[in-house]
């Protein structure tokens, strides 16, 4: 696996060696189980999803365009699609209340994705493409295949290209049925529907920077294939990783079922030591975190309280982010991951059950907003760029860093 052949040293195809590309193809074509094999040729590899992200949106979009996405959404998309095409979130706001028709909280309907459309439209925003998250981060949810069909006949009905992302694809457990994109023998619109993975999450492995895309469509996987070029990844990498790909036995019976198995557990560690805490969360079945509601320990229900426990966390050395980090349109709700060892995840349970108990027992100060809105700024978020959020945004959560 670590010999290197000179050759891996020198230039090589950009879109990614030959090699490396059957390997994903098969890798992806059983473990997402595809309709049919995946072709070698409709794959780009570049350095991580953001690089697929950065390219594909720049390739599909002029600048000023939207792209739909539902909200709370994991946040580092806004800089990786403004920063080279100068591209515009569009939210869809989910709502964490359950009625009579929305059974599950945030959860997301064909009826909202219209709605954020037709306002995009009245404020003269050309949407582009539809971004949905599968597994998704932060909520750990799991789209059922029938919305997932109704969203793509929703693109279709628009042109939206769909960029489907499925980096957690792999990190799913419980029983739960995962219904990748790639699965789906007849789809809507294959020419617009995109797909992207890589092995940062799923195999732990976010230092390796490699992340793939899956286009059916020529003229777009030509022109990302020449910004590929400043993405690329190197052969020594792609060649290691091959071997990786290859070595089933080992993925099938030792990897997976191990991985599974140590998330299963931290998740449920972390889910009953929350519950004693008084902390509920979304019930998820996919991801390396959970969706979890803080509301009742805010001093008052705003993004400014948010950021206030959120800083209380921090200096207690509890890295949690918070909702607003996300583009969560309610405030409350933070993101704990929890792939890491039982031990410390027992230490943040414990740290949590000492910091809120204290902070519960604080006064209300009135003076949280009046610092959080010397905090305000309203007209740009951490990308630089419009925010695109309700309400006032804190310049203060550009510190905050989201994976
Ligand atoms: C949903 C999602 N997509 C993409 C990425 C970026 O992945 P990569 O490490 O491959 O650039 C992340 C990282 O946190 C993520 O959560």
């Amino acid at each position: 696996m670590n010999y290197l052949e000179p050759h891996l040293f020198q230039y090589s195809d950009t879109q990614g060696t030959r090699s490396f590309r059957e390997e994903i193809a098969k890798f992806l074509t059983d473990y997402a189980r595809a309709a049919k094999a995946l072709n070698p040729e409709h794959i780009t590899v570049m350095n991580g999803c953001c690089a697929v992200f950065a390219t594909l949106s720049t390739v599909l979009c002029d600048p000023g365009d939207g792209y739909l996405i539902p909200a709370p959404y994991y946040g580092g998309i806004n800089s990786k699609t403004w920063l080279y095409g100068g591209i515009q979130p569009v939210h869809v706001p989910l709502s964490s209340e359950v009625t009579d028709e929305e059974g599950h909280p945030f959860q997301l309907t064909v009826e909202k994705l219209e709605a954020a459309l037709q306002s995009a439209k009245k404020q003269g925003i050309r949407v582009r493409a539809l971004i949905l998250i599968n597994p998704h981060n932060p909520l750990g949810d799991i789209y059922p295949a029938q919305l997932l069909k109704e969203c793509l006949e929703f693109a279709h009905r628009y042109e939206l290209h769909v960029i489907m992302d499925e980096i957690y694809m792999l990190s799913v457990y419980d029983d739960t049925t995962f219904t990748s994109v790639l699965s789906l023998d007849c789809l809507p619109d294959p020419e617009r529907t995109h797909f992207m993975w890589g092995f940062s999450k799923d195999f732990g492995m976010s230092g390796i920077r490699v992340g793939v895309l899956y286009t059916r469509n020529h003229e777009i996987r030509k022109a990302v294939n020449q910004l590929a070029v400043f993405h690329s990844c190197p052969g020594p990498v792609q060649h290691v990783l091959s071997q990786f790909l290859r070595d089933r036995d080992w993925l099938d019976n030792v990897f997976f079922p191990t991985n599974k198995k140590r998330l299963k557990e931290a998740q449920n560690i972390l889910v009953d030591g929350l519950a004693d805490v008084g902390i509920p969360v979304l019930k998820s079945s996919g991801g390396l975190y959970v969706w979890a509601d803080f509301r009742k320990f805010l001093k008052s229900q705003t993004f400014e309280a948010e950021l206030e426990l959120w800083q209380k966390l921090l200096d207690k050395k509890l890295l949690i982010s918070p909702g607003k980090a996300f583009y969560c349109y309610e405030p409350g709700w933070f993101r704990l991951v929890f792939s890491n060892s039982v031990d410390i995840i027992y230490l943040c349970i414990q740290r949590l059950e000492q910091m809120l108990h204290s902070y519960a027992a604080e006064p209300v100060t009135n003076n949280t907003s009046s610092t959080a809105d010397a905090l305000c700024n309203p007209e740009k978020d951490s990308s630089g760029k419009p925010s695109n959020t309700q309400g006032k945004d804190v310049s203060q959560l550009k510190n905050i860093l989201v994976y």
